[in-house]
């Protein structure tokens, strides 16, 4: 094993020098030795110089279990992962100066001030006092936070928290940043400044990893997407591509004022189709490629069986239906 592991990182990591990340089967196992619940399963990936990156699913998907793995913080199980060109379980010291890392959850360091807490992250990279102190004054005047230097951090609303801990995490100009829900419990306008923020990051050049549970964000602002549910990677591809190739069609659902199983042979012989039906009680779910006038002919077919429609809606591809596809259940984060 010691010998494939250096003919990997002798073969990949220091040859490819348009590859920010690339994992192998990376798998993790948190409880139960390895025939435990699976929190993520064998994940290949390639992340390229650049690019924004970002690994989208519901709570529990395993987002922060990869980016944990990714970052040195979650030892995997088993596969291999390179990180700004360094192994990260042979070499996390090397992958640690190379990163930046927003985790989930607030790590400022509460007792101390908002431009400590990112000069000395600083001083911890072997910046000398006075350059901590000039990049973290840049960093928090780019971010729109100079007038917070003096504030202790947890004097900050969610949103300024969020963008003091970027900033930190930029201090030692990391290659990678990673993003762990960055947006996460802010409220709308502090989640459009931190778009703002990231994307002029993003813009500058930097290579980011974001996860997220928010579609729109996920669509707004990385050009690929891994999509994982459960801890198995579902797709990977950009946003388009992803709603493209899962066939993610249009859904049509109604819901009639009685069980909607007597309509469902009429249904069926809509033109256009076949068309995909799911029934549940007096709901009727349709996915087709070929939307319109269907409603119409629900109207009509449910009628035809003395059924009344209660509730219509039409929801156009996106990647809400993408996931529908992909999973046969509604994205609900
Ligand atoms: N330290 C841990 N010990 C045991 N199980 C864990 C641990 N961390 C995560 N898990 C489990 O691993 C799975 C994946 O969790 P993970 O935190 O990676 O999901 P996530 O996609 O980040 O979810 P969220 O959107 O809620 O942050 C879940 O089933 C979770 O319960
Ligand atoms: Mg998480």
């Amino acid at each position: 094993m010691k010998t494939d592991l250096a003919l990997h990182q002798q073969l990949v990591a220091p040859t490819d020098t348009a590859t920010a990340i690339h994992t192998e089967g990376l798998r993790k196992v948190y409880q139960g030795g390895k025939d435990g619940p699976v929190a993520l399963e064998c994940l290949d990936l390639t992340v390229n110089k650049g690019e924004f990156f970002g690994l989208l699913g519901t709570n529990g998907a395993g987002k922060s279990t990869t980016i944990g793995m990714l970052t040195t913080l979650v030892t995997p199980t088993a596969g291999i992962a390179w990180v700004a060109g360094h192994e990260v379980s042979a070499d996390p010291v090397g992958v640690k100066s190379r990163i930046g890392v927003v985790s989930q959850a607030n790590t400022l360091d509460r007792a101390l001030t908002v431009l400590d807490n990112l000069a000395f992250r600083g001083r911890y990279f072997g910046m000398s006092a006075s350059a901590a102190r000039r990049r973290a004054l840049d960093l928090l005047e780019q971010f729109d936070l100079a007038d917070k230097a003096s504030a202790k951090a947890h004097q900050l609303s969610g949103g300024q928290a969020r963008r003091v801990m970027i900033g930190r995490a930029l201090m030692h100009l990391p290659e990678v940043l990673f993003l762990d829900e960055p947006t996460a419990g802010v409220d709308p306008q502090a989640r459009e400044d931190l778009w703002q923020i990231i994307g002029n990051l993003h813009k500058a050049g930097q290579t980011v990893v974001l996860t997220t549970h928010y579609l729109d964000e996920a669509e707004t602002l990385c050009q690929r997407l891994a999509v994982i549910d459960h801890g198995h990677l579902l797709a990977c591809d950009t946003p388009e591509a992803i709603k493209a190739t899962s066939g993610a069609q249009t859904v049509i659902t109604v819901r009639y004022d009685a069980d909607a199983g007597p309509v469902e042979g009429a249904v069926r012989r809509i033109p256009g189709g076949p068309h995909d039906i799911v029934i549940d009680g007096p709901t009727l779910r349709m996915r087709t490629t070929r939307p319109d006038g269907v409603l119409g002919h629900l109207l009509r077919e449910g009628g035809a069986v003395g059924l009344t429609v209660r509730d219509a809606a039409t929801t156009p591809p996106s990647l809400q239906t993408a996931f529908l596809t992909l999973t046969g259940r509604d994205y609900q984060p």
